[in-house]
């Protein structure tokens, strides 16, 4: 089957580089939201960006599941660092997806844990981490590139205790506010998933003041990714 690539992008700057790179452009909207259909570096495509949070990101992977049949949904923004190792400007790609703020312990759940989901972490796709690595270090070369958990929840995290604890609970590299939503959706939906998240700040007092600094950057550095990547998809 052909592959149809939904692309879920956070930043502005980004969305609008990728428009402009796309060829037979469709433009379709439905209630608030707006898509892009088309071919980006000659692969289906889907574009939109989708809102802040998780019922945000959760919907928009669902409608783009069954308005236009994506088989892969790539999702770019930006994080909080989580880890001392990973600095603002690092990108992360999740290789799985938790949410912070799912708890429901009382029922004798872990923390994290969706009552009656027969995964812990929600996993993205190993084949899409291995491309998006290779296309960073191809078109972001001097960008350093992590893999592993990331944690998500409606919730910018700015203040050290909440980022000690949520360090604590589930060792995550980043912290974000609609990835796990997405893997979520994918895989019910039992699609591809790939979040990719460039580091804005460290999730902590300073966040407020470095995120807008950064932005710019990342979107730059995101829409080439996903342009390499659909160059060999
Ligand atoms: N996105 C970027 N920085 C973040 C933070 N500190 N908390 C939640 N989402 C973020």
């Amino acid at each position: 089957m052909a592959r149809k690539i939904g692309i879920i992008g956070a930043m502005e700057l980004e969305v609008e580089k990728l428009i402009e790179a796309m060829e037979e452009k469709k433009e379709t909207k439905i209630g608030i939201r707006t898509f892009y259909e088309g071919k980006l570096e000659g692969t289906d495509v889907v574009l939109a960006r989708c809102g802040v949070g998780k019922v945000n990101a959760g919907i928009c992977v669902q409608m783009m599941v069954d308005r236009f049949g994506i088989t892969d949904i790539i999702n770019t923004g930006v994080a909080g660092s989580l880890n001392e190792k990973i600095d603002i400007g690092d990108i992360v790609l999740a290789t799985n997806a938790v949410y912070h703020d799912m708890e429901a312990v009382a029922f004798g759940y872990e923390r994290g844990q969706v009552p009656q989901m027969d995964v812990f972490a929600f996993p993205t796709s190993p084949e899409l981490v291995e491309a998006a690595e290779k296309a960073c270090l191809k078109v972001n070369p001097d960008v350093k590139v992590f893999k592993g958990r990331i944690a998500s929840g409606d919730q910018f995290i700015a203040d050290k205790e909440t980022k000690n604890n949520i360090k604590k609970w589930f060792d995550p590299m980043c912290v974000e506010m609609e990835g796990c939503a997405m893997a979520h959706a994918a895989y019910i939906n039992g699609i591809n998933c790939l979040i990719i998240r460039a580091i804005s700040d460290k999730a902590d007092d300073s966040a407020e003041e470095d995120y807008p600094t950064f932005e710019r950057k990342a979107a730059i550095h995101c829409a080439a990714m996903v342009r390499e990547m659909m160059r060999n998809i």
